[in-house]
């Protein structure tokens, strides 16, 4: 009943290391939608990994190609009951905040930066992390981004600890 009356993507937004992939993932099983990782999709159109797009061409190339990515996904008919995780810029973007807020239901996750630091240490593949102290990073990144990721319509607090009362919550936010 809640499937039937969401007639859009649902797209995860909001930092690094907050759970959109995790969430993402869990959430699509529980809607029978397919799940979508938009860093994976830039990753397989480029042959590159997303740390070599930044290191030979740049972020402002890594954020055209993201939009476009992400136009691509939110333009296909097929694709209209999916979840979609987005990289934690891609919402700061205008251009690409505004093709999610008009084709998407956009859903921001939310954590307190302990928690993005946890998260975040256990991958290595943050280019945005690697020129500090990516706690210092991530508390500026954080709060530089919250006003953008407070426009999205629906917000919802992943806590530490598993996903399952995150995933919960985006259901009741969505429905
Ligand atoms: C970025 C977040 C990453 C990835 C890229 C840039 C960002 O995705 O898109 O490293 O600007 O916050 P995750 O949020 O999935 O880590």
């Amino acid at each position: 009943q809640l499937v039937r009356r969401i007639d859009r993507p649902v797209v995860l937004v909001g930092m690094m290391g907050v759970g959109k992939s995790s969430v993402g993932k869990r959430l699509g099983a529980m809607l029978h939608w397919p799940f979508v990782d938009a860093d994976d999709e830039i990753e397989a159109s480029a042959r590159m990994t997303i740390p070599e797009i930044f290191a030979t061409f740049g972020e402002e190339y890594f954020r055209d190609g993201e939009r476009r990515v992400i136009s691509r996904l939110l333009s296909d008919d097929k694709r209209k009951r999916t979840v979609i995780a987005t990289g934690g810029g891609a919402f700061c973007n205008e251009a690409t905040r505004e093709l999610i807020l008009e084709r998407a239901l956009a859903v921001w996750l939310d954590s307190d930066v302990d928690t993005l630091v946890e998260r975040t240490a256990r991958k290595d593949n943050r280019p945005l992390l690697r020129d500090g102290n990516p706690r210092e990073i991530l508390s500026r990144l954080r709060d530089e981004r919250t006003p953008h990721y407070s426009l999205a319509p629906v917000h919802v607090v992943s806590a530490s600890g598993p996903h399952t009362q995150t995933v919960n919550r985006v259901l009741q936010g969505i429905a």
